[in-house]
């Protein structure tokens, strides 16, 4: 009789860790669009969101699908369970992920006075939006071409750029309980260390993942 092989649930249980705040918060903001009402606009104003929907609503869904298939497809065993599984959901998260970069772009230019907007804050936005968005492109391209190692390691960029939101959901609530309200400055050093942090922490993962440290068992 086949031995079952047990399921490692630490790869996506981190990951889900990792993604929970982002999309708790998409799918927190897209109940209050379909109720017509936003508990938040009386501390934060969130006008911009309600004036122009399209893009918010498309960025969340997007990037909440583009982090849910992540899981599975950063899952080893379970990327490796089904290899036309991992391409149909890979293109969906591909397709996801370009679409949430691009509806981030755009509203870096039509909402550039939400809050917490500075110059600052909107360049550092619209960068890594693009990033992501061609680290997407590069992460196919690559597949494609079976080169593994570089479109791994380009998904993992990606990733690690998307899931920002959680890093800097940290630093903002810390700040929050804190000191209070940042200041437009303070909010952009925190929003722009949190992507810094994510880019930091890829490379240094992707690097690992090719040398990996010496076993002494
Ligand atoms: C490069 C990656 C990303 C960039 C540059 C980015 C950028 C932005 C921008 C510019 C806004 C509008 C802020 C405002 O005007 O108030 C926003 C809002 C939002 N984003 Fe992203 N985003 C990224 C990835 C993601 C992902 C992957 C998710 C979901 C999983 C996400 C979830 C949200 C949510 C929930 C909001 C609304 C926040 C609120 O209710 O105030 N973002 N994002």
């Amino acid at each position: 009789m086949p031995i079952a092989k047990p399921i490692i649930w630490k790869t996506p249980l981190t990951l889900a860790l990792l993604v929970a705040i982002p999309v708790a918060l998409s799918a927190v903001r897209l109940m209050w669009f379909a109720n017509g009402a936003d508990p938040m606009a009386e501390t934060m104003d969130t006008s911009h969101f309600a004036n122009i929907p399209i893009p918010i609503i498309a960025h969340i869904a997007f990037g909440s699908l583009f982090c849910l298939i992540a899981i599975v497809q950063l899952t080893p065993e379970w990327r490796m369970a089904s290899r036309s599984l991992h391409k149909t959901l890979g293109y969906i998260a591909a397709i996801s992920g370009i679409l949430a970069a691009v509806s981030a772009m755009i509203m870096v230019v039509i909402y550039p006075t939400g809050p917490f907007a500075t110059t600052t804050l909107n360049v550092v936005r619209f960068g890594f939006a693009a990033f992501m968005g061609l680290c997407i492109l590069n992460a196919v391209r690559n597949a494609r071409a079976r080169r593994i190692a570089y479109h791994r390691a380009w998904m993992i960029r990606a990733f690690a750029v998307a899931v920002a939101a959680s890093t800097q959901a940290v630093f903002m609530g810390i700040c929050f309980a804190t000191i209070g309200d940042p200041s437009p400055v303070l909010a952009t050093g925190l929003l722009t260390l949190g992507f810094a942090i994510n880019a930091i922490f890829a490379e240094w993962w992707i690097i690992r993942a090719r040398h990996p440290a010496p076993s002494f068992t």
